[in-house]
């Protein structure tokens, strides 16, 4: 059994199904990616997973156990953790005290008498912003404070990570390093889910992809496979590359989907090259 177990969940708010009977997994020692359309039901999914909503219907799993009405605290004890997409640090204090804040919740009243700052700060050195250390929160720049969400997020200790589009303000050198960073976070044994637009860093650092649309999981594989995926490229692009070379793809034609809604910028999926795959 899979460390988290979403099993199918559907969710509806009025007439709006966000998600329609999905199903899926995140195992330990694996990064598992959660991609899909803007409005596909990706951070409503994590909201269900992480108890702040209960689903209209379905269970979620976790370690073994039903915690489909376990209040959220109670899953972030058993080793869930969170991050929003939207920041949710304490402006006025600085990234240090942000993170004892953090760790002092997660140890409760007897570990704050505990000495925190080797912890603090070899937090704030795993995810690379310890020379933002003594600056306020809300004076760091976006991508910077992404990273003090996630050293919030691993003080806890978490089995299982939530990161709802943890990459976004980052600069490219900033997401290499954070790709090797949640490469490490699974070698140490711990399941990740994550949502994100940025195709390259999902593409290149996730062991399987499940793909969201319209509230149901569309495709579940590996990075080459989600790629490859005609239901997948319909999804983003409104049509599925038929692979030919002419240069006007006339035949290449949107289907119907919502796709005029995405955001193309960040959404398009890396064409698969003529010579991957090829062994
Ligand atoms: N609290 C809510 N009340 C009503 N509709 C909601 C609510 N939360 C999400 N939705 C709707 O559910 C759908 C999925 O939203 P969301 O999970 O935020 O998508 P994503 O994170 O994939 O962009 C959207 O159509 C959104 O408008
Ligand atoms: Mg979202």
């Amino acid at each position: 059994m899979s460390l988290l177990e979403v099993d199918d969940v559907v969710m509806q708010f009025g007439g709006v199904t966000a998600v329609n009977h999905a199903s899926f997994e995140a195992e330990a020692g694996h990064v598992t990616g959660l991609i899909g359309p803007n409005g596909a039901g990706k951070t409503t999914c994590f909201n269900i997973i992480s108890g702040l909503q209960r689903p209209t219907k379905g269970k979620v799993h976790f370690d073994g156990k039903n915690v489909t009405s376990v209040p959220v605290h109670r899953r972030s004890k058993r080793g869930m953790g969170r991050t929003f997409q939207r920041l949710e640090a304490f402006g006025s204090l600085s990234v240090r005290e942000n993170v004892r804040v953090a760790l002092d919740i997660h140890r409760g009243v007897k570990g704050m008498l505990k000495p925190a700052r080797a912890d603090i700060d070899h937090l704030l050195e795993r995810v690379g912003i310890a020379s933002y250390a003594d600056d306020r929160a809300d004076s760091i720049p976006t991508g910077t404070a992404r990273l003090l969400e996630l050293a919030r997020c691993l003080a806890g200790d978490p089995q299982l990570l939530l990161l709802d589009e943890p990459s976004s303000g980052l600069d490219e050198t900033e997401t290499d390093a954070f790709g090797e960073l949640l490469r490490d976070l699974a070698a140490e044994g711990r399941a990740i889910l994550m949502v994100e637009h940025d195709m390259d860093l999902v593409m290149g650092v996730c062991d399987t992809i499940r793909v969201l649309d319209f509230g149901e999981v569309i495709a579940v594989g590996d990075p080459a496979a989600i790629r490859a995926d005609k239901r997948v490229q319909q999804a983003y692009l409104g049509y599925a590359d038929d692979g030919d070379d002419d240069q006007d793809d006339q035949d290449d034609q949107p289907v119907g989907s919502h796709a005029a809604g995405h955001d193309d910028q960040t959404l398009v999926i890396p064409a698969v090259s003529a010579t991957e795959g090829v062994s």
